[in-house]
C-alpha cells in the first residue's frame, strides 16, 4: 500500500492492524470480526481524507483508546463485538501472523491490548530496526517481561550496555538471546545477563569482540543451562581460561562456535571435550594453535559429536583423523544394542578440513570408510576438502561417482 507512508501514524497503525485482520478472517469463518475489520479500515481511510490532525487524534482516541469501542451493531446486523473484547488467544494468534513491527504498534493501540500482547508475547525479533534499536529495546524491555526469545542481530552496531541491562532487569524468562555483531557492548552486558537471565540456553554473541574472558567465565557460572553458544570472532573472550570455565559450568552444552578465536589452544579444547560430553557441533575454524591433542580428546570425550569444523587448522595431522576413525570402530554398536542407540552412535556427519594442508589421502579415506554419512556429493558436501590439493585421490561416497562420471565422459 504505497499511500501508507503519507498517512499520519495513527491511521497507518489502524490500516495495518485492520488489513491484517481482514486478511486473516477472510479465510476463516468469523464473520463478526470480519465486519469489525472492514469498518475499521473504512474509518482509517476516512481519517486520512481531509481530517485535521486534532480531529484525527480525537477520532483515534475515541476509536481505540477509550474502551476501544467500535460498535459494529450500529452498522448493520445487531452485533456488538468490540475491539477490546477480542479474546486474548485470538489476538495473539493474529499477532503471530503479522510482523514484529505491527505487533509493537498494536501494543500501543489500547491499554487492554497492551497488557495482552506484552504478557502473551514470548518471541520478538528486532532485526528490521536499522537505526534506533537501542531506544526501542529500552522502551520495550520493561513491557515485554515474558520474552523467551529475543533476536537483536545487527548489521551496523547499535546496541549499548544500557539496553542489555534493561533486558536483564526485566526479561528473566529469557532462554534465547542473539546479540551478534554488537561491537559496542562491553563486559557490563555479560555481568548483567549473568544476574538477570539464569535460564539462558542459547546465546549468540558472535562478533562481540570487546568481551573479556573473565566476564564470559563469570556468565557461565550463573547461566549453567547453556546448550548453544556462538563465540565466533570473540577473540578476547574465548581463551583457554574461559573454555575451562565453560567445561566446568555448562555440562549440557551441545553446540559451540569458536571460529577465528585464535587464542584457543589444546588446553581449552581438551577441557571442553571432557567437561561437555553431550557436545554435538564444534566449530574450530581458524583456531590456528590447536593440534592433534584437541581432536584426540574430542574423539575420546564426545561420542555424540556430529559436526566438526577444522578449517585452516594447519597443525592438524593424520593422527587426528585416525583417532576420529578409530573412535568410530570402538563405538560400533553390538548386536544387543537397540536401534535407537545405534542411530545415536551414527558418528560424524559434517567435517570441514578445508585448508588443513598437512593431511594425506589414506587418513582421510579411513574417515570416509568409518563414517558413511560423510560424503562429497555435488551441492551438499558434508566432507569439505576444498583447497586440499593433496586429497584429490580420496574417494568418499559421491567422489567415487563423480570420478567415474568424469572418466566415462573422457572416453
Ligand atoms: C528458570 O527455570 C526454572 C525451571 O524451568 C523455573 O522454575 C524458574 O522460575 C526460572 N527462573 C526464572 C528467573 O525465570
Ligand atoms: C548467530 O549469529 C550469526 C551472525 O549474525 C549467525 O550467522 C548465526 O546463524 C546465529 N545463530 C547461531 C545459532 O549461531
Ligand atoms: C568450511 O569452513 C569455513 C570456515 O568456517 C567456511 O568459510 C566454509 O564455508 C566451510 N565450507 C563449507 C563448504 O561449508
Ligand atoms: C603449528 O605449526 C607451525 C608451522 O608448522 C609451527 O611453527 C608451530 O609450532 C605449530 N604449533 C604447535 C602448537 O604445534
Ligand atoms: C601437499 O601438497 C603440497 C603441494 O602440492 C606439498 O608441498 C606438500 O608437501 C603436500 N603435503 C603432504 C603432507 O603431502
Amino acid at each position: 500500500m504505497p499511500f501508507l507512508s503519507s498517512m499520519p501514524i495513527q491511521a497507518q497503525i489502524l490500516v495495518c492492524v485492520c488489513a491484517n485482520l481482514l486478511l486473516i478472517f477472510s479465510s476463516a469463518q468469523e464473520n463478526f470480526l470480519l465486519k469489525d475489520a472492514g469498518f475499521c479500515l473504512k474509518m482509517a481511510m476516512q481519517m486520512q481524507e481531509g481530517l485535521r490532525s486534532e480531529d484525527l487524534d480525537y477520532s483515534f482516541k475515541k476509536l481505540m483508546v477509550f474502551g476501544g469501542a467500535v460498535d459494529c451493531g450500529k452498522m448493520d446486523s445487531g452485533m456488538t463485538a468490540k475491539w477490546k473484547d477480542i479474546p486474548m488467544e485470538l489476538l495473539l494468534r493474529i499477532l503471530s501472523l503479522v510482523d514484529d513491527r505491527t505487533v509493537i504498534m498494536a501494543a500501543g493501540v489500547c491499554s487492554g491490548w497492551r497488557e495482552a500482547i506484552c504478557l502473551g508475547l514470548t518471541r520478538l525479533s528486532l532485526t528490521w530496526c536499522k537505526n534506533n534499536m537501542n531506544n526501542l529495546v529500552l522502551a520495550l524491555a520493561p513491557q515485554f517481561t515474558r520474552l523467551q526469545t529475543l533476536i537483536l542481530r545487527q548489521d551496523k552496531p547499535q546496541l549499548e550496555d544500557n539496553a542489555v541491562e534493561a533486558i536483564a532487569n526485566f526479561c528473566h524468562d529469557l532462554q534465547e538471546l542473539d546479540l551478534s555483531k554488537s561491537f559496542k557492548l562491553t563486559d557490563r552486558s555479560l555481568y548483567a545477563l549473568a544476574h538477570g537471565c539464569p535460564n539462558l540456553t542459547k546465546l549468540n554473541i558472535s562478533g562481540c569482540s570487546s568481551f573479556s574472558d573473565s566476564a564470559l567465565a563469570y556468565l557461565t557460572s550463573f547461566c549453567k543451562k547453556l546448550k548453544s553458544l556462538n563465540l565466533c570472532g570473540c577473540v578476547r573472550a574465548a581463551t583457554d581460561k574461559a573454555l575451562q570455565a565453560i567445561a566446568y559450568n555448562c555440562r549440557e552444552l551441545q553446540t559451540l562456535n569458536l571460529g577465528w578465536c585464535e587464542n584457543v589452544g589444546d588446553l581449552g579444547v581438551t577441557s571442553l571435550a571432557y567437561g561437555c560430553p553431550d557436545l554435538r557441533a564444534l566449530d574450530l575454524c581458524g583456531c590456528v594453535l590447536i593440534t592433534d591433542e584437541s581432536v584426540i580428546a574430542l574423539a575420546n570425550g564426545c561420542p555424540h559429536l556430529r559436526s566438526l569444523g577444522l578449517y585452516y587448522c594447519q597443525n592438524i595431522t593424520d593422527r587426528a583423523m585416525y583417532s576420529l576413525a578409530q573412535r568410530r570402530a570402538k563405538n560400533k554398536p553390538g548386536v544387543w544394542q537397540s536401534v535407537k542407540s545405534r542411530y545415536e552412535e551414527d558418528g560424524l556427519m559434517n567435517l570441514n578440513i578445508s585448508q588443513c594442508t598437512a593431511l594425506t589421502p589414506p587418513a582421510v579415506q579411513a574417515l570416509c570408510d568409518s563414517f558413511p554419512a560423510l560424503h562429497t556429493c555435488p551441492g551438499r558436501h558434508s566432507l569439505i576438502i576444498s583447497g586440499c590439493l593433496n586429497l584429490t585421490s580420496v574417494h568418499c561416497a559421491c567422489a567415487l561417482q563423480a570420478h567415474r562420471a568424469a572418466s566415462t565422459a573422457a572416453h
